[in-house]
Protein backbone atom coordinates (compact mmCIF):
# COMPACT_ATOMS: atom_id res chain seq x y z
CA UNK A 1 0.00 0.00 0.00
CA UNK A 2 1.23 3.28 -1.03
CA UNK A 3 1.97 6.11 1.66
CA UNK A 4 -0.04 9.06 1.59
CA UNK A 5 0.39 11.91 3.34
CA UNK A 6 -2.64 12.76 5.86
CA UNK A 7 -3.39 16.54 5.75
CA UNK A 8 -7.19 15.41 7.01
CA UNK A 9 -8.46 15.86 10.79
CA UNK A 10 -7.88 12.51 11.47
CA UNK A 11 -6.77 9.66 11.24
CA UNK A 12 -3.19 10.94 10.53
CA UNK A 13 0.49 9.91 9.90
CA UNK A 14 2.22 8.40 13.30
CA UNK A 15 5.73 7.55 14.11
CA UNK A 16 7.35 4.22 13.55
CA UNK A 17 7.30 4.14 17.72
CA UNK A 18 3.75 4.49 17.89
CA UNK A 19 3.32 1.80 15.21
CA UNK A 20 5.41 -0.45 16.80
CA UNK A 21 3.83 -0.49 19.54
CA UNK A 22 1.08 -2.28 17.87
CA UNK A 23 3.83 -5.44 17.50
CA UNK A 24 3.58 -6.32 21.15
CA UNK A 25 3.04 -10.26 22.41
CA UNK A 26 -0.52 -11.26 22.30
CA UNK A 27 -1.53 -10.70 25.95
CA UNK A 28 -5.08 -11.42 27.96
CA UNK A 29 -6.53 -8.65 28.53
CA UNK A 30 -6.97 -10.11 32.38
CA UNK A 31 -3.62 -10.38 32.42
CA UNK A 32 -1.47 -8.37 34.50
CA UNK A 33 -0.04 -6.91 31.53
CA UNK A 34 -2.91 -5.59 30.04
CA UNK A 35 -3.15 -3.85 33.84
CA UNK A 36 0.12 -2.80 33.82
CA UNK A 37 -0.91 -0.63 30.57
CA UNK A 38 -4.02 0.46 31.59
CA UNK A 39 -2.27 1.58 35.46
CA UNK A 40 0.70 3.63 33.35
CA UNK A 41 -1.65 4.87 30.71
CA UNK A 42 -4.77 6.68 32.56
CA UNK A 43 -2.87 9.15 34.93
CA UNK A 44 -0.52 9.50 31.42
CA UNK A 45 -3.98 11.10 30.47
CA UNK A 46 -4.50 13.45 32.99
CA UNK A 47 -1.03 14.99 32.95
CA UNK A 48 -2.05 15.94 29.09
CA UNK A 49 -4.85 18.44 30.56
CA UNK A 50 -2.71 19.36 33.85
CA UNK A 51 -4.86 17.93 35.80
CA UNK A 52 -4.60 17.16 39.42
CA UNK A 53 -5.66 14.14 41.40
CA UNK A 54 -9.26 15.35 41.94
CA UNK A 55 -9.76 13.73 38.20
CA UNK A 56 -9.96 10.16 37.01
CA UNK A 57 -10.03 8.86 33.55
CA UNK A 58 -11.19 5.74 31.52
CA UNK A 59 -10.63 4.26 28.55
CA UNK A 60 -13.21 2.69 25.90
CA UNK A 61 -12.75 0.63 23.27
CA UNK A 62 -14.72 2.38 20.76
CA UNK A 63 -14.09 5.97 18.54
CA UNK A 64 -14.71 9.29 20.21
CA UNK A 65 -18.70 9.07 19.60
CA UNK A 66 -18.29 5.93 21.97
CA UNK A 67 -16.95 8.38 24.69
CA UNK A 68 -19.59 11.38 23.77
CA UNK A 69 -22.46 8.40 23.89
CA UNK A 70 -21.15 7.26 27.26
CA UNK A 71 -20.95 10.62 28.98
CA UNK A 72 -24.28 11.77 27.72
CA UNK A 73 -26.04 8.37 28.10
CA UNK A 74 -24.66 7.86 31.88
CA UNK A 75 -24.38 11.08 33.62
CA UNK A 76 -27.53 12.84 32.21
CA UNK A 77 -30.04 11.75 34.93
CA UNK A 78 -34.03 12.43 34.93
CA UNK A 79 -33.62 15.15 36.45
CA UNK A 80 -31.12 17.28 34.21
CA UNK A 81 -31.26 19.28 31.25
CA UNK A 82 -28.30 20.40 29.23
CA UNK A 83 -27.61 23.61 27.93
CA UNK A 84 -25.70 22.55 24.28
CA UNK A 85 -24.04 25.02 22.47
CA UNK A 86 -23.71 24.51 18.99
CA UNK A 87 -22.06 25.96 15.92
CA UNK A 88 -21.09 23.25 13.37
CA UNK A 89 -21.32 19.31 12.54
CA UNK A 90 -20.07 18.00 15.85
CA UNK A 91 -21.88 20.11 18.24
CA UNK A 92 -24.94 18.31 16.03
CA UNK A 93 -24.09 14.87 16.85
CA UNK A 94 -23.78 15.49 20.29
CA UNK A 95 -27.34 16.91 19.95
CA UNK A 96 -28.28 12.83 18.12
CA UNK A 97 -26.94 11.52 21.29
CA UNK A 98 -29.00 14.00 23.42
CA UNK A 99 -31.63 13.32 21.50
CA UNK A 100 -31.39 9.49 20.69
CA UNK A 101 -31.60 9.05 24.80
CA UNK A 102 -34.32 11.27 25.92
CA UNK A 103 -32.36 13.96 27.19
CA UNK A 104 -34.00 17.38 28.64
CA UNK A 105 -32.22 19.99 26.73
CA UNK A 106 -31.88 23.61 24.82
CA UNK A 107 -29.90 24.14 22.34
CA UNK A 108 -28.03 27.66 21.97
CA UNK A 109 -27.55 26.81 17.61
CA UNK A 110 -25.04 29.50 16.22
CA UNK A 111 -24.36 29.40 12.40
CA UNK A 112 -21.45 27.30 11.43
CA UNK A 113 -18.35 29.20 11.91
CA UNK A 114 -19.81 31.90 14.38
CA UNK A 115 -18.49 32.34 17.68
CA UNK A 116 -20.57 31.53 20.31
CA UNK A 117 -21.63 34.89 22.31
CA UNK A 118 -20.99 34.33 26.12
CA UNK A 119 -24.15 36.46 26.35
CA UNK A 120 -25.82 34.87 25.22
CA UNK A 121 -25.01 31.97 27.22
CA UNK A 122 -25.69 33.67 30.47
CA UNK A 123 -28.91 35.10 29.95
CA UNK A 124 -30.27 31.53 29.33
CA UNK A 125 -27.79 30.35 32.43
CA UNK A 126 -29.92 33.18 34.41
CA UNK A 127 -33.81 32.76 33.04
CA UNK A 128 -33.36 28.35 32.74
CA UNK A 129 -33.04 26.99 36.17
CA UNK A 130 -33.75 23.09 35.09
CA UNK A 131 -30.24 23.68 33.56
CA UNK A 132 -27.48 21.19 35.09
CA UNK A 133 -25.13 20.72 32.90
CA UNK A 134 -23.41 23.06 29.73
CA UNK A 135 -22.06 21.22 26.36
CA UNK A 136 -19.95 22.35 24.05
CA UNK A 137 -16.80 21.03 21.46
CA UNK A 138 -14.33 22.56 22.08
CA UNK A 139 -12.38 22.70 18.62
CA UNK A 140 -15.52 22.51 16.09
CA UNK A 141 -13.00 20.50 13.20
CA UNK A 142 -15.92 21.17 11.02
CA UNK A 143 -14.98 24.70 10.82
CA UNK A 144 -11.65 24.81 12.71
CA UNK A 145 -13.27 27.66 15.08
CA UNK A 146 -12.06 27.29 18.74
CA UNK A 147 -15.08 28.02 21.13
CA UNK A 148 -14.84 30.32 24.00
CA UNK A 149 -14.29 27.27 26.45
CA UNK A 150 -12.64 29.14 29.38
CA UNK A 151 -15.43 31.97 29.35
CA UNK A 152 -17.79 29.15 29.42
CA UNK A 153 -15.94 27.38 32.21
CA UNK A 154 -16.36 30.60 34.38
CA UNK A 155 -19.78 30.95 33.62
CA UNK A 156 -20.85 27.20 34.99
CA UNK A 157 -18.23 28.14 38.30
CA UNK A 158 -20.69 30.99 38.57
CA UNK A 159 -24.28 29.53 38.01
CA UNK A 160 -22.68 26.13 39.30
CA UNK A 161 -23.76 24.09 36.36
CA UNK A 162 -21.77 20.96 35.14
CA UNK A 163 -19.71 21.21 32.24
CA UNK A 164 -19.17 18.64 29.76
CA UNK A 165 -16.51 19.72 26.45
CA UNK A 166 -16.19 17.11 23.86
CA UNK A 167 -11.77 18.06 23.49
CA UNK A 168 -11.89 15.11 20.61
CA UNK A 169 -10.23 17.41 18.24
CA UNK A 170 -8.33 19.63 20.76
CA UNK A 171 -6.48 17.22 22.98
CA UNK A 172 -2.46 17.48 22.29
CA UNK A 173 -3.13 20.32 19.89
CA UNK A 174 -4.87 23.47 21.71
CA UNK A 175 -4.43 24.65 25.40
CA UNK A 176 -6.57 23.11 27.86
CA UNK A 177 -5.83 23.52 31.58
CA UNK A 178 -8.92 21.88 33.57
CA UNK A 179 -9.02 23.40 36.97
CA UNK A 180 -8.49 26.86 35.05
CA UNK A 181 -11.27 26.06 32.50
CA UNK A 182 -13.29 24.28 35.50
CA UNK A 183 -14.07 21.28 33.18
CA UNK A 184 -15.89 19.03 34.40
CA UNK A 185 -15.82 15.76 31.82
CA UNK A 186 -14.14 16.07 28.79
CA UNK A 187 -13.81 13.27 25.83
CA UNK A 188 -10.77 12.96 23.63
CA UNK A 189 -9.00 10.48 20.97
CA UNK A 190 -5.08 9.42 20.23
CA UNK A 191 -6.01 9.50 16.30
CA UNK A 192 -5.72 13.56 16.06
CA UNK A 193 -3.80 15.93 18.02
CA UNK A 194 -2.08 12.91 19.96
CA UNK A 195 -0.89 11.15 17.18
CA UNK A 196 -2.14 7.79 18.00
CA UNK A 197 -4.16 5.36 16.12
CA UNK A 198 -7.60 5.33 16.03
CA UNK A 199 -10.08 2.77 17.95
CA UNK A 200 -10.26 3.70 21.12
CA UNK A 201 -10.79 6.82 22.99
CA UNK A 202 -10.89 8.21 26.71
CA UNK A 203 -13.40 10.13 29.35
CA UNK A 204 -12.08 12.68 31.67
CA UNK A 205 -13.95 13.26 35.09
CA UNK A 206 -14.28 15.18 38.21
CA UNK A 207 -13.76 12.17 41.27
CA UNK A 208 -16.75 13.65 42.31
CA UNK A 209 -18.97 12.95 39.66
CA UNK A 210 -18.07 9.00 39.86
CA UNK A 211 -21.40 8.80 42.88
CA UNK A 212 -23.20 10.53 39.61
CA UNK A 213 -22.31 7.90 36.90
CA UNK A 214 -23.27 4.92 39.77
CA UNK A 215 -26.48 6.51 40.44
CA UNK A 216 -27.85 7.56 36.77
CA UNK A 217 -30.21 4.98 35.70
CA UNK A 218 -28.20 2.74 33.08
CA UNK A 219 -29.34 3.39 29.67
CA UNK A 220 -27.08 0.89 27.93
CA UNK A 221 -24.25 -1.94 29.00
CA UNK A 222 -21.42 -1.43 26.82
CA UNK A 223 -21.20 2.50 27.22
CA UNK A 224 -21.79 2.73 30.41
CA UNK A 225 -19.79 4.97 32.33
CA UNK A 226 -20.66 3.93 36.09
CA UNK A 227 -19.02 -0.05 34.90
CA UNK A 228 -15.82 1.52 33.32
CA UNK A 229 -14.71 3.55 36.19
CA UNK A 230 -15.96 0.68 39.09
CA UNK A 231 -13.86 -1.34 37.42
CA UNK A 232 -10.77 0.91 36.12
CA UNK A 233 -10.82 2.17 39.57
CA UNK A 234 -11.00 -1.18 41.26
CA UNK A 235 -8.35 -2.84 39.04
CA UNK A 236 -7.07 -0.92 36.00
CA UNK A 237 -9.60 -3.53 34.05
CA UNK A 238 -12.19 -2.89 31.32
CA UNK A 239 -15.95 -4.18 31.96
CA UNK A 240 -15.52 -6.43 28.54
CA UNK A 241 -12.96 -7.07 26.46
CA UNK A 242 -11.11 -4.16 25.34
CA UNK A 243 -8.90 -3.41 22.16
CA UNK A 244 -5.75 -5.22 23.82
CA UNK A 245 -3.12 -4.06 21.17
CA UNK A 246 -4.78 -0.42 20.24
CA UNK A 247 -4.53 0.45 24.02
CA UNK A 248 -0.98 0.03 24.17
CA UNK A 249 -0.70 2.01 21.14
CA UNK A 250 -2.51 4.77 22.61
CA UNK A 251 0.00 4.59 25.37
CA UNK A 252 3.19 5.02 23.06
CA UNK A 253 1.09 7.86 21.65
CA UNK A 254 0.21 9.73 24.88
CA UNK A 255 3.89 8.80 26.05
CA UNK A 256 5.41 10.35 22.77
CA UNK A 257 3.15 13.56 23.61
CA UNK A 258 3.81 13.75 27.35
CA UNK A 259 8.13 13.59 25.87
CA UNK A 260 7.46 16.38 22.69
CA UNK A 261 5.80 18.63 26.19
CA UNK A 262 2.37 19.17 25.34
CA UNK A 263 3.05 23.20 25.10
CA UNK A 264 5.55 21.62 22.84
CA UNK A 265 3.15 20.14 20.75
CA UNK A 266 1.17 22.87 20.48
CA UNK A 267 3.93 25.41 19.74
CA UNK A 268 4.79 22.65 16.58
CA UNK A 269 0.91 22.56 15.41
CA UNK A 270 0.93 26.44 15.55
CA UNK A 271 3.77 27.30 13.71
CA UNK A 272 2.72 24.48 10.81
CA UNK A 273 -0.74 26.19 10.52
CA UNK A 274 0.67 29.43 10.37
CA UNK A 275 3.04 28.01 7.54
CA UNK A 276 0.29 26.24 5.86
CA UNK A 277 -2.04 29.37 5.80
CA UNK A 278 0.71 31.97 4.51
CA UNK A 279 0.85 29.97 1.79
CA UNK A 280 -2.83 30.19 1.27
CA UNK A 281 -2.60 33.67 1.24
CA UNK A 282 -0.16 33.64 -1.18
CA UNK A 283 -1.94 31.73 -3.40
CA UNK A 284 -4.97 33.67 -3.45
CA UNK A 285 -7.37 30.83 -1.24
CA UNK A 286 -9.60 32.68 0.56
CA UNK A 287 -10.04 30.92 4.06
CA UNK A 288 -13.43 30.42 5.83
CA UNK A 289 -12.87 31.63 9.18
CA UNK A 290 -11.43 35.42 8.93
CA UNK A 291 -10.65 35.75 12.99
CA UNK A 292 -7.03 34.52 13.48
CA UNK A 293 -7.66 34.29 17.33
CA UNK A 294 -10.37 32.10 16.66
CA UNK A 295 -8.68 29.61 14.05
CA UNK A 296 -7.67 26.16 15.99
CA UNK A 297 -3.89 25.41 15.47
CA UNK A 298 -4.54 22.45 13.24
CA UNK A 299 -7.53 22.50 11.17
CA UNK A 300 -7.81 25.42 7.96
CA UNK A 301 -11.16 25.56 5.95
CA UNK A 302 -10.46 26.97 2.68
CA UNK A 303 -12.54 27.97 -0.20
CA UNK A 304 -11.65 26.01 -3.37
CA UNK A 305 -12.12 28.29 -6.28
CA UNK A 306 -15.66 28.08 -7.45
CA UNK A 307 -14.77 26.81 -10.62
CA UNK A 308 -13.09 23.86 -9.58
CA UNK A 309 -14.83 20.39 -9.15
CA UNK A 310 -14.16 19.45 -5.11
CA UNK A 311 -13.89 15.82 -6.12
CA UNK A 312 -11.66 16.17 -9.06
CA UNK A 313 -9.22 18.02 -6.75
CA UNK A 314 -9.26 15.90 -4.06
CA UNK A 315 -8.57 13.05 -6.23
CA UNK A 316 -6.02 15.11 -8.11
CA UNK A 317 -4.69 15.57 -4.81
CA UNK A 318 -4.81 12.05 -3.73
CA UNK A 319 -2.93 10.45 -6.74
CA UNK A 320 -0.17 12.91 -5.78
CA UNK A 321 -0.36 11.59 -2.41
CA UNK A 322 -1.74 13.74 -0.31
CA UNK A 323 -5.60 13.46 1.39
CA UNK A 324 -7.46 16.53 2.53
CA UNK A 325 -11.25 16.46 3.28
CA UNK A 326 -14.33 18.05 1.63
CA UNK A 327 -16.55 20.64 3.49
CA UNK A 328 -18.66 18.96 5.78
CA UNK A 329 -22.92 19.81 5.50
CA UNK A 330 -23.60 23.18 4.21
CA UNK A 331 -19.79 24.04 3.79
CA UNK A 332 -19.37 21.26 0.72
CA UNK A 333 -22.37 23.43 -1.35
CA UNK A 334 -19.62 26.53 -0.78
CA UNK A 335 -16.87 24.75 -2.47
CA UNK A 336 -15.13 24.44 1.26
CA UNK A 337 -12.53 21.64 2.03
CA UNK A 338 -10.01 21.35 5.35
CA UNK A 339 -6.14 21.18 5.60
CA UNK A 340 -5.46 19.48 9.00
CA UNK A 341 -1.50 19.96 10.52
CA UNK A 342 -2.11 17.16 13.23
CA UNK A 343 -0.02 14.26 14.00
CA UNK A 344 3.84 13.23 12.67
CA UNK A 345 4.36 16.04 10.42
CA UNK A 346 6.94 18.81 10.10
CA UNK A 347 7.77 22.30 8.25
CA UNK A 348 8.71 20.47 5.40
CA UNK A 349 6.09 18.21 4.84
CA UNK A 350 3.79 21.53 5.38
CA UNK A 351 6.39 23.55 2.64
CA UNK A 352 6.12 20.60 0.08
CA UNK A 353 2.22 19.87 -0.01
CA UNK A 354 1.90 23.63 -0.60
CA UNK A 355 3.73 22.95 -3.31
CA UNK A 356 1.90 20.00 -4.69
CA UNK A 357 -1.49 22.09 -4.12
CA UNK A 358 -0.06 24.95 -6.60
CA UNK A 359 1.40 22.98 -8.72
CA UNK A 360 -2.33 20.97 -9.49
CA UNK A 361 -4.49 24.13 -9.31
CA UNK A 362 -2.30 26.11 -11.90
CA UNK A 363 -1.30 22.52 -14.11
CA UNK A 364 -4.85 20.74 -13.25
CA UNK A 365 -7.00 23.16 -13.08
CA UNK A 366 -5.62 26.28 -15.52
CA UNK A 367 -6.05 28.35 -11.93
CA UNK A 368 -4.77 32.12 -12.06
CA UNK A 369 -3.37 33.30 -8.87
CA UNK A 370 -4.15 36.54 -8.81
C1 LIG B 1 -15.04 17.39 17.75
C2 LIG B 1 -15.39 15.98 17.34
N1 LIG B 1 -16.30 15.31 18.07
C3 LIG B 1 -16.65 14.05 17.77
C4 LIG B 1 -16.10 13.39 16.69
C5 LIG B 1 -16.52 12.00 16.36
O1 LIG B 1 -15.47 11.15 16.66
P1 LIG B 1 -15.33 9.68 16.01
O2 LIG B 1 -15.43 9.83 14.54
O3 LIG B 1 -13.96 9.29 16.50
O4 LIG B 1 -16.40 8.85 16.59
C6 LIG B 1 -15.15 14.05 15.90
C7 LIG B 1 -14.57 13.40 14.72
O5 LIG B 1 -13.87 13.97 13.92
C8 LIG B 1 -14.80 15.38 16.24
O6 LIG B 1 -13.90 16.06 15.50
Amino acid sequence: MEKKMLFAPGPVITTERVKTAALIPDICHRSRYFEEILSELRPKILKIYNCDDSYTSVVISGSGTASNESVYSSLCGSSDKVLLITNGEFGNRLKDIIECYNIKYTELKYEWGEYPDCEDIEKILEKDKEITIVGMVCHETSTGIINPVKDVGNLCRKYGKLFFLDAISAVGGEYLDFSEYNVDVCTGVPNKCVSGHPGTSFVVLRKNLIKKAYDTKPRNIYLNLGRHIKIAEEKNQTPNTPSVIMINVLLESVKELLEEGVENRIRRYKKLARIIREGLYEMGLEIFLTDPAQMANTVTTVYLPKKIPMNEFLTEMENEGYVFYDGKGDLKSKNLFQIANMGNLDEKDCIEMLKVLKKVLIGKFSYEIS
